[in-house]
């Protein structure tokens, strides 16, 4: 059933707001990565609204693939794709069904085999494309907007889900804080730059879920920020900002520290948007040095979303399950699961 012929994959990307098509070539060399953000079509809604969204998906997708493929050589006539890689869930339904109909398209008419993709382990992919030799198992901590797992892989395709958010994710906090402040959208971004400039023992938010569990749980932080901008309406936004993200940071770092410890991780490694995090990024290099393990921190432009993940992840799925079947269709709720 695998098909160990193929080279070249066509990742299309279109599960929230980001509009991406990628070619990469044996798994792991990026030829072209087109990423189109809608950020600014969402912005004043302060969130990605999702009827806008899948409307944008229709009229970006082909612009943003006729860019990558041109990158890469070849045309909308797939000169030299060997298959078609599209993320098929979890995210928003009508974005995720644009990029779907537009891989089952291509793959009938250029003749070649199309894989679905789960998003999460996309982002699991993400820091194979820089460090081919990821050592295992690895512990993976991956937050972006829509979710905040910590995963242990004992190896490519095995995983094992040791804990997730109880309410909000990573990402989500950062970005309903970030409005609450006036920072615009996303959040995430501007909480990180603005908090270079505060002090972050300025308050003392609640560090979340107490105990030795690997939950987490940042509604409770996000009211804390809330009542006390209320209680000190002049306290400085970047104060507020830097405490915020120095009190996410502190979970998302004893957490995922402890999760390596206890599996004898090899070492940790960041996924997901909120992977972008100059302070994350910063302590979990400190935390891994100290413990003698390694840390993979994929570049931000890979944290963030991109097609070159789905990409990586379609061509190992390819050889380990095959192609999908034409009538596929997208899963809103897709989880994450090992290789059979
Ligand atoms: O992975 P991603 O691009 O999309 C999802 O699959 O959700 O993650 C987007 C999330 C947003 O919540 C955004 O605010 C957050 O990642 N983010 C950041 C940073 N860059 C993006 N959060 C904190 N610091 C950043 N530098
Ligand atoms: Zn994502």
């Amino acid at each position: 059933m695998a098909d160990h012929h193929i080279n070249r994959v066509l990742g299309i990307e279109t599960s929230c707001d980001e509009t991406a098509a990628s070619v990469v070539d044996g798994g792991s060399a990026i030829v072209s990565s087109v990423v189109s953000s809608q950020i600014d079509l969402h912005a004043r809604y302060g969130g990605v609204v999702p009827e806008l969204a899948g409307r944008a998906h229709v009229e970006l997708l082909t612009p943003v693939l006729s860019d990558a493929l041109a990158q890469a050589g070849s045309d909308t006539s797939g000169t030299g794709i060997d298959a078609i890689a599209v993320t098929y869930g979890p995210g928003l339904i009508g974005s995720l069904l644009v990029g779907v109909a537009e891989a089952k398209a291509l793959s009938m008419v250029w003749g070649v085999p199309m894989v679905g993709v789960n998003h999460l382990e996309a982002h699991l992919f993400a820091s194979l494309l820089e460090q081919p030799d990821l050592g295992w198992p690895l512990v993976v901590l991956l937050v972006s907007g829509g979710h905040t797992l910590l995963i242990e892989v004992t190896e490519p395709g095995r995983y094992r889900l040791l804990g997730g958010t109880i309410d909000d994710a990573a990402g989500e906090a950062f970005d309903k804080v970030a409005r609450y402040l006036g920072l615009g959208y996303p959040g995430g971004p501007a909480i990180d730059r603005l908090a270079e400039l505060g002090d972050p023992g300025a308050f003392a938010f609640p560090r979340s879920l107490p105990g030795d569990g690997y939950d987490f749980s940042f509604s409770g932080l996000k009211t804390s920020v809330v009542n006390t901008v209320r209680k000190h309406p002049d306290a400085a936004t970047e104060d507020v900002a830097a405490s915020f993200q120095q009190a996410v940071v502190d979970v998302l770092v004893t957490r995922a520290r402890r999760a390596a410890a206890d599996t004898g991780a090899r070492a940790v490694c960041l996924a997901g948007g909120v992977g972008a995090n100059s302070l994350l990024r910063r302590r979990i290099e400190e935390a891994c040095a100290h413990d003698g393990i390694g840390a993979f921190l994929p570049s931000r432009a890979l944290c963030t979303d991109n097609a070159a993940m789905v990409a990586a992840a379609g061509w190992w799925r390819l050889r380990n399950g095959g192609p999908s079947p034409l009538n596929l269709g997208a899963d809103p709720n897709l989880r994450l699961v090992s290789v059979p």
